[in-house]
This record gives structure tokens, C-alpha cells and sequence, in this order.
């Protein structure tokens, strides 16, 4: 699907400038034929011997290899591709375009050598990766470069700012699909000296298409001299800052794409009238209400603004924009009866509304709209059947309607809408059974009922009569699925993602064995007990979640023919038995380990080769022992990793601590002894870890301080340095694909005694800075320098052997919401300091030897005796011991009683950190699990696939 899209977006640009090059060669001339140089000649000959013919390396269906054909015993001014000036026969057009180019591009290359080139596109080939070459500088008389979707990586060399002739430059869609890494997305990065370079420079521009290249600064304001500007595209290009308000003003413009740069910010102005016909802003910090003189941008035919901050009203006077055909405000905050602006534009033929605070009320004039193909009314409360006047909209090719409250079954004049190629009615109280005439929408290529109250029985035999379908979700719902007799026509069938969670599926239904298309099989929570082993052999699979199932017996090694998996899913089943060995190893894309929950025994797999792909890896609660094995130094992208409640006999794995992504990692409840410290030539600086529990182990020795020290990322305050790389990652290596998929984000349930927090929204993650060492034999004293761990939220040190004093500086630690000290040795005052947390939820010192008065103010108000019982000396309102004379003190009986020290105490404040699945099942929802922005994203792609 993504060659679909890159298409389209290719077509757009590249058919958009085409005809430049010709303009440059109109003048026909009556001169006598001249052969062409022969340096010039030898250089093309040259360039074409560097490449190999692969028909792979392009993407348009109509590409050819233009470079076959050259030969020196003709004139190389009528080779395919080539232009030469009629006069001085120079070369001065080069058109290589999808020909197929594979390979290394010599930074010499002899291309760079035809300085008379007015014209060269180089654009959809594949140069591997190399970099754009600097002699490219030599061809100042160059108006149209096209470079996109070449596979050229790295900067992008300053001499580009040297061609001050371009009017066109094209250096977008470089983008990479075979890695599964979002930081890998974007191939190609321009300075931002250097983009100002191109601006001061070229400033005959009227297209300067840079998508998908990253930027990753703010745009100068110099953007508005280039008052040539026709088309702006910075899409994907990392963003960030106030967008120059003025490139808006600018009097050619037509086309601004800056979609997906999530910290650009911007306001519409005040327009004025222009030329403008495609603003896209989707997916970016863009703010404030739609400006009412909006209204004059009379050539506008595409306004698409979703994913942005904007709220209000939608102003009248978009009534005047007769030309506007998409409209999509998605994932805004727009309210009121937009009917006075659009209900007479009955033109539009796509129309996304949904996600805002619109009422049904007020969009029931869509009926109207007799040509509309695609309309999202998600979240809009229907309150009733899906709405009668989707039933007029026959053409409808495109119709979500998630999370409205739809309710009754779904109707039978669904199947009036025969042109429906995606159908999303998830997360709605739908009941019934999937009607017949459901079955008549032979265009469906996607479709999701998921989360909703369907019943019945189904045989998924009737879904393979969708001879287009490729997503098909029904997870979450009552239904009784029939696997269906594999029959012959189910070969046929492209579904390539199959969702059937929470289905009452016993076994894994027959019929998947024959979908030689699938990619993502998502069976959770269901009660199938056994895998076939015909699942190993269905090497198209990416992606496998079985989990919350009742699967018994071993993994067979056999798994580890799936090549190309990327996420595999097993957790909460029975399994036992061995961990195959080869399963670090088996696939190098694989990204997502997930096996927690089993009976699982022996050892982790010991081999994790460079170069690996693994982001995840959760082991926790089985019974694995042994050693970690030392080649996890070998997950360079490892983000999570999770071995809590096995058996693991080890020392403190000190040496992941150059592990650049490490972020969480949870070792509790284990066998793990010995100093927390650092050997060798390792930094330990842990450079992205905020979450780290090692409770419930054997480590002993003193408090780590020179550990701690060394620690980067709980010292930042600002949380946003936390980038994951997992949304980005699904974008890429699924949904980049087009279609969504279920995922778990990264979540966990922080459960403690009287605070339960779930954290399963991304953002939430990235703000949990935690340490829990409880439940070990750490001796020797707190340091001050603990204060110096700024981001911390969580801090559980209890059930240790810690003596001295709390360190007052722990009152600098801003962000505490939770502090637990309990079951030491402690000593000494509670410092007043720590009255400062004002964001303190949960205390607790109990037991230890902490002595004179409890502080009263602020927080610790709030606190029970419980968080200071067991310390004799203490005393305070919280306590029966007050602090009122010496001479009472002395003679009252200790505090509290001893009685809450039960079956509780081994666990006071007992950090456990669970990864809890969430979700519908339904890859509809992910997207609001991982934000709107990835929502949309894809969104995006879908719309421009259809
Ligand atoms: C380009 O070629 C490289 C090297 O073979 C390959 O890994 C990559 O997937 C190709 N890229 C595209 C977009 O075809
Ligand atoms: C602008 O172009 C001139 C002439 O090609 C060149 O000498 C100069 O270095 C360029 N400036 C930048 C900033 O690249
Ligand atoms: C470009 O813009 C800046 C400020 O916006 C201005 O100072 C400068 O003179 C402009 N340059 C040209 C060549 O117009
Ligand atoms: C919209 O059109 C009406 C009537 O043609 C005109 O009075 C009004 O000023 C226009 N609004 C804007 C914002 O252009
Ligand atoms: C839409 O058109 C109808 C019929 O021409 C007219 O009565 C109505 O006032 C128009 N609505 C708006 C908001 O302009």
C-alpha cells in the first residue's frame, strides 16, 4: 500500500513540474544536427555502467530502464532521457525518472560533471542509501532537481544552496520502509543553516518540496522572500516553533503541506485573498479558531486541518468557498452548527467531522450531499441506529462512525452502499446479528465491527466472499464464530490482517492456514488451547498476538521459521517447557517479545545477534533461571525489558547500562545479589532509563551512590526528552503499510497499598520517573545527591537496611508522588524540607528509628498515622504520641499498635509494575491509545489510498 500512496504523492509532484523542463527546450531550431560532446557523452556512459537494472528499485507500475538504451554509436542527444541544448548541443536534460536505478552513487560521480544541465530527475530510483554528492554544487544552471524518492541518505551537502536558478526542488519521500525503526523513517537531514542557505540563494523557487526530510529546527522567516512560491511541502520534517506567519501572505502560493510536524506551531491569519487551493495541516501544533476570512481563499478545493488545537466555531463565511471538495476537521475541538457554512456545499465529496464537539443535530443536512464518498462522524453521539441519511449516500466509498453510541442493529439498507470500501462502526453498542446484507458490500476492502454487542453465529467462511477485504476486526464482541471448512476460494482471499480477540474461539480457526496474504493475526483472549503447527510455515506473518488465551504445551522451535515477524505475542497462556533458543534471534525485524505470563522454564534465549531489531522484551512471571544472558548488550534499540517474577540468579546487570535506549527495565521479584555497581569500561549512565524496580531481590551492599550519579535521564524534569520510539515504530512498520493494527503501548498498573495507577496512555509513561530498590539488603546511608534526581515520581526504597538520616535534599525532588522509607534503619528527623512536595500522594517511614515531630503543614496534613507508625521516638498529630510537653511524651505508651503489621507489611508500598493489556482489541482504538497524531497519520494514508 505504501507504494499506493507514494504514488499518488509522487504523480502529484512530479506531473505538477514536468513541464518545466520542457519549456526550457521549446525553441525548435533548423541548425543542422550536431553530434553530442563527447565528454559529456562518456560521462553518461560512465554514470550508467555505476548502476545495476533492478526492477524493484522503482515503484511506478510504468517504469522502465531508460539507461538500456544508450549507446555510443549514437548521438547521446537522442538517448532516452537526454536533452541537449539546440544550439550548443550540450546536455541540459537529464530524465531518469523510475528507471529503475539501483546502487551506490560515486561521490564523483561523472553526472556532476555535465555543468550545462538545466533539468535532472533522478527521482524514484534506489541509490542505497548514499549520500547526496557535493559536486552536485557544480550545476549552477540547474532549474529542476528532482531527487525524490532516490534512497539517498545523510545531510544533505551545503552546495545544494549554491543553485541559484532552481525553481524546482524536490528532495522528499526518502524515506525508509525495510527497517522497522522510526528513527530510520526519514534517510535524508538538512542543516538549517543550509535550508536558509537554499533560501537566501535560490530565490526564483516556485516549488520546494521537502517531506519527509528532517529539518528539526524552526523555519526562518526568510521563507517569505521566495514570493515565487507556489507549492511548500514540509511534511514529516521534525519541526518545531512558531510557523512564519507570512508564508501564508505569500501571493503565488497554492499548495502548503505541512502535515506531521507535531511541535510547529502556528495561528491562522488574516487572510487575504489568494491563490491558495490545498492547505494541510494535520498533525501539527497549529492553534486557535478558524479566522472568518477564511472566507476569501475562493480557490481553496482542500482544507485539511485535522489533529491540530483548533476549537469554536466553524465561521459562515466558509459558505462562500464554492470550490472546497475535502473538508477534514478531525480530532479538533470544533463545536456548534457548522450547517450555516457547509450545508450548501454540495460539491464536497469527502467530509471528516469527527472527534469534535459537534451534535447529530447539527450535521444531518450531510443527507444532502447525494456525491459525498468519504464521511467520519466518530465520537459525534448518535444516540439511535447508525443515521437514515447515511442511507442517501450512495456513492459512499469511505464511512467511520466510531465510538458514536450507535445503537440497534445494524440495517439492512447497509447494502445500498455498494461502493464501501471501508467500513469502521467500532466501539458501539451495535447489537444483533452481522445482517445478510452486509455480505453484498462486495467492494469492502476494510472492515471493523469491533466492541460492540454483536451476536449470532458466524461462519467467517461468508467474510471470504469479500473478495476485496484486507482488514477484517470483529474482536470484543458476542459473537460464536464458526472456523468454516477451509474451501478453495479462501486461497483467493487478501486478507492480510485478521483481529477476531475476545471471539470464543476454542481453536485457531482452519481457514487461516489458507490466507496467503496474512500478515497480523491478533487472536487474544479467547480460549484457544493448542497452536497448529501449520502457523509456523505462514511466512508472510508480521505480527502474532495470541495472548490471554489457554495455549498449554511447549514453543516448538519450529516459531523460528517466521522470519519475518516483528511483534510476537504469547503472553498469559500455560505454555511450559523451554524458551526455544533460537528465539533472540530468529527474525531480524522482530521488535516485540512477549512471552510473560506462562510457565516457562529454563533459560532466557541466550542470543541476541548485532543488529536486531528487539524494542521489547517482557520474560516476567515464569520460571526462568539462570543467568541473563551477556549478547543483550546486543539490543541496540531496546527500549523495555522485563524479567520480573522468574527465577534469574545473576549479579546486577551493570553492563546494559550503555544500552542508548533503555528505558525500563524490571528485574524484581528474582534472584538477583551483589553490589548495585558499575565494572569495566562501561559508563553505566543508563542515558534514557526512567523507570528501573530491582525489589524483591538479594542485592546487598551499600547504596548505590556513584551508580545513581551516573544516571541521565532521572535527572531531567522535562519528560518530553522521552521519546518513544513505539508509536512511531507501528506507524512504520505496520500501518505504514496501511492498516492498523493492534498494539500494546507500553502500560503498566502501579499497584501499592491505597494508590492503584494505571498507566496505559503513552504520554502518561513518559512522565513516570520511578526507582524501587524495597525489598532488599541494602545497607549504609541515603545521599543528598539523591536530590539531584529531579524527574523522580516514585521513590521505594523500603524494606531495605538503610540507616542515617532522610537526606533533606529529597524536599528538591518536585515531582514526588509517592515516597516510601519504611522497614529501615533510619534515624534522626523528618526532614521539614519535605513539606515542600506538594505533589506528594503517598508517605510512609514507618519502622524505622526516626525521632522528634512530624512536620504538620502542607502535605503531610493528609498523611495517617499508618505512614509513621514503628518509629518510637516520632511524634505528632498523626499519632496518639503528640508532641505537646517532654514530660507526656516520655510517659505515653508508643504509638498507634502494632496490629497493622500483618500480612501487609511485606508488601507497604510494594511497587509492581504490570504490563496490562489494553484495548478493544480493535486497531481503532490504538490510534487513541497512542494519540491522535498516529491516529491520523494513517488516517491520512487510508484517505489517500482510496
Ligand atoms: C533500496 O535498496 C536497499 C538496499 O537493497 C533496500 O534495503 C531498500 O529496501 C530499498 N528501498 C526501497 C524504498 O525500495
Ligand atoms: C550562493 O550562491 C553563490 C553562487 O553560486 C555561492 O558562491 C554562495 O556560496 C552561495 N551561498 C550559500 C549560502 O550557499
Ligand atoms: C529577506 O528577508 C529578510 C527579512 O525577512 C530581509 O531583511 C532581507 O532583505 C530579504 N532578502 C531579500 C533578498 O529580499
Ligand atoms: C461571503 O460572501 C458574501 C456574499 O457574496 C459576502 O457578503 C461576504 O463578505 C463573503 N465573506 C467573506 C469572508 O468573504
Ligand atoms: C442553502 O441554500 C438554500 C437553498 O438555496 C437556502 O435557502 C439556504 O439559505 C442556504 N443556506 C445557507 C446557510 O446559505
Amino acid at each position: 500500500m505504501v507504494f499506493v500512496w507514494s504514488l499518488v504523492f509522487l504523480v502529484q509532484f512530479l506531473f505538477l513540474y514536468s513541464s518545466f523542463a520542457f519549456a526550457c527546450t521549446t525553441c525548435l531550431s533548423f541548425i543542422q544536427p550536431m553530434q553530442c560532446h563527447d565528454e559529456e557523452s562518456h560521462a553518461l556512459l560512465q554514470f550508467k555502467e555505476g548502476f545495476d537494472i533492478k526492477k524493484f528499485a522503482s515503484v511506478n507500475p510504468l517504469s522502465y530502464p531508460k539507461t538500456t538504451s544508450w549507446n555510443a554509436s549514437k548521438d547521446c542527444c537522442s538517448w532516452d532521457g537526454i536533452k541537449c541544448d539546440k544550439h550548443t548541443n550540450r546536455v541540459i536534460r537529464v530524465d531518469l525518472r523510475s528507471s529503475q536505478l539501483y546502487g551506490k552513487m560515486d561521490a564523483n560521480s561523472s553526472l556532476f560533471r555535465l555543468v550545462h544541465l538545466r533539468s535532472l530527475d533522478l527521482s524514484d530510483n534506489n541509490f542505497t542509501y548514499s549520500q547526496i554528492p557535493p559536486t552536485i554544487g557544480e550545476l549552477s544552471q540547474l532549474r529542476y532537481l528532482n531527487l525524490s524518492r532516490t534512497i539517498f541518505s545523510g545531510e544533505i551537502p551545503p552546495q545544494i544552496s549554491k543553485l541559484s536558478n532552481l525553481l524546482s526542488l524536490d528532495l522528499g519521500l526518502n524515506i525508509d520502509i525495510s527497517s522497522p525503526r522510526s528513527s530510520a523513517v526519514n534517510l535524508l537531514q538538512l542543516k538549517s543553516s543550509i535550508l536558509r542557505g537554499i533560501i537566501q540563494n535560490s530565490t526564483k523557487l516556485e516549488m520546494l518540496q521537502l517531506s519527509y526530510v528532517t529539518i528539526s529546527s524552526t523555519l526562518p522567516d526568510t521563507l517569505t522572500n521566495l514570493t515565487l512560491l507556489q507549492a511548500l511541502s514540509l511534511c514529516s520534517s521534525e519541526l518545531h516553533g512558531e510557523f512564519p506567519v507570512g508564508v501564508f501572505h505569500l501571493p503565488k502560493l497554492k499548495y502548503l503541506d505541512l502535515r506531521y510536524n507535531h511541535n510547529l506551531d502556528g495561528k491562522l491569519p488574516e487572510f487575504q485573498s489568494s491563490s491558495l487551493t490545498q492547505l494541510e495541516l494535520d498533525d501539527t501544533g497549529f492553534y486557535g479558531t478558524l479566522p472568518s476570512s477564511i472566507g476569501k481563499l475562493s480557490s481553496l478545493k482542500k482544507l485539511s486541518i485535522s489533529g491540530c488545537h483548533f476549537y469554536g466555531n466553524i465561521p459562515s463565511s466558509l459558505g462562500n468557498l464554492t470550490q472546497l471538495i475535502y473538508i477534514s476537521l478531525e480530532y479538533n475541538k470544533f463545536r456548534g452548527d457548522p450547517s450555516a457554512s457547509l450545508e450548501n456545499h454540495t460539491k464536497i465529496s469527502e467530509l471528516y467531522v469527527g472527534y469534535n464537539e459537534f451534535t447529530i443535530e447539527t450535521i444531518s443536512w450531510i443527507g444532502k450531499f447525494s456525491s459525498i464518498i468519504g464521511l467520519d462522524i466518530s465520537s459525534i453521539n448518535v444516540g439511535s441506529e447508525i443515521p437514515l441519511f447515511v442511507a442517501n449516500l450512495t456513492k459512499l466509498q469511505y464511512l467511520s462512525a466510531q465510538k458514536s453510541n450507535i445503537k440497534g442493529e445494524i440495517p439492512s439498507w447497509i447494502m445500498n452502499l455498494t461502493n464501501l470500501a471501508y467500513l469502521n462502526l467500532a466501539q458501539n453498542s451495535l447489537h444483533g446479528e452481522i445482517p445478510n446484507s452486509l455480505f453484498r458490500l462486495e467492494n469492502l476492502e476494510r472492515l471493523s465491527l469491533c466492541n460492540n454487542l454483536l451476536h449470532g453465529m458466524v461462519e467467517l467462511d461468508m467474510f471470504l466472499k469479500f473478495k476485496k477485504l484486507t482488514v477484517l476486526n470483529l474482536s470484543f464482541n458476542k459473537f460464536s464464530l464458526l472456523s468454516g471448512k477451509s474451501s478453495s476460494n479462501v486461497t483467493e482471499s487478501r486478507i492480510c490482517v485478521l483481529q477476531l480477540a475476545s471471539c470464543n474461539l476454542v481453536e485457531i480457526p482452519t481457514f487461516i492456514r489458507d490466507l496467503n496474504d496474512l500478515e497480523c493475526l491478533m487472536l487474544s483472549n479467547n480460549n484457544i488451547t493448542m497452536l497448529p503447527n501449520w502457523l509456523w510455515r505462514k511466512a508472510s506473518l508480521i505480527s502474532i498476538t495470541i495472548s490471554y488465551n489457554s495455549l498449554t504445551g511447549q514453543i516448538y522451535s519450529s516459531i523460528c521459521n517466521l522470519k519475518s515477524l516483528v511483534r510476537l505475542d504469547l503472553s498469559f497462556n500455560n505454555l511450559s517447557g523451554n524458551v526455544p533458543s533460537c528465539l533472540g534471534n530468529f527474525s531480524q525485524n522482530l521488535a516485540i517479545l512477549m512471552l510473560k505470563g506462562n510457565n516457562l522454564s529454563g533459560l532466557i534465549p541466550q542470543t541476541y545477534l548485532l543488529g536486531n531489531s528487539l524494542q521489547m522484551i517482557d520474560f516476567s512471571n515464569n520460571n526462568l533461571q539462570g543467568q541473563l544472558p551477556r549478547t543483550l548488550v546486543n539490543c541496540r534499540w531496546l527500549e523495555y525489558f522485563d524479567i520480573r517474577h522468574n527465577n534469574i540468579n545473576d549479579s546486577f546487570p551493570f553492563w546494559l547500562g550503555d544500552l542508548p535506549e533503555l528505558k525500563v527495565l524490571d528485574l524484581s521479584h528474582n534472584k538477583f545479589f551483589g553490589d548495585i555497581e558499575c565494572y569495566g569500561n562501561v559508563t553505566c549512565t543508563f542515558p534514557k532509563l526512567h523507570i528501573i524496580d530491582l525489589s524483591h531481590n538479594e542485592f546487598s551492599g551499600n547504596f548505590p551512590t556513584e551508580m545513581i550519579q551516573r544516571w541521565k535521564a532521572m535527572k531531567t524534569c522535562s519528560t518530553s526528552q522521552l521519546q518513544y520510539e513505539q508509536e512511531a515504530f507501528y506507524f512504520q512498520s505496520l500501518n505504514f503499510k496501511g492498516y492498523w493494527t493492534e498494539t500494546d503501548p507500553y502500560s503498566f498498573t502501579i499497584s501499592n497499598k491505597g494508590l492503584v495507577m494505571v498507566y496505559n496512555r503513552l504520554q502518561e509513561f513518559f512522565n513516570m520517573i520511578a526507582i524501587d530498590f524495597s525489598s532488599n539488603k541494602i545497607n549504609g546511608e541515603i545521599p543528598q545527591i539523591i536530590g539531584e534526581l529531579k524527574g523522580l515520581v516514585s521513590l521505594n526504597l523500603s524494606n531495605n537496611i538503610l540507616t542515617g538520616n532522610i537526606p533533606s535534599s529529597l524536599g528538591k525532588l518536585s515531582n514526588l508522588e509517592s515516597l516510601d522509607l519504611s522497614l529501615n534503619k533510619l534515624s534522626g528527623k523528618i526532614p521539614q524540607q519535605l513539606t515542600q512536595l506538594t505533589f506528594l500522594e503517598f508517605f510512609n517511614v514507618s519502622f524505622n528509628n526516626l525521632s522528634g515531630a512530624i512536620p504538620q503543614n502542607n502535605q503531610f496534613a493528609t498523611f495517617l498515622d499508618n505512614s509513621f507508625e514503628g518509629n518510637k521516638g516520632l511524634c505528632g498529630d498523626q499519632l496518639s504520641h503528640k508532641c505537646l510537653d517532654h514530660a507526656r511524651l516520655s510517659f505515653s505508651s508508643p504509638s498507634a499498635s502494632d496490629d497493622d503489621d500483618d500480612d501487609d507489611s511485606g508488601s507497604l508500598f510494594e511497587l509492581d509494575w504490570k504490563v496490562v493489556l489494553i484495548g478493544c482489541g480493535s486497531g481503532f482504538v490504538v490510534g487513541v491509545a497512542l494519540g491522535n497524531t498516529f491516529y491520523h497519520q494513517v488516517l491520512g494514508l487510508l484517505k489517500r489510498i482510496f
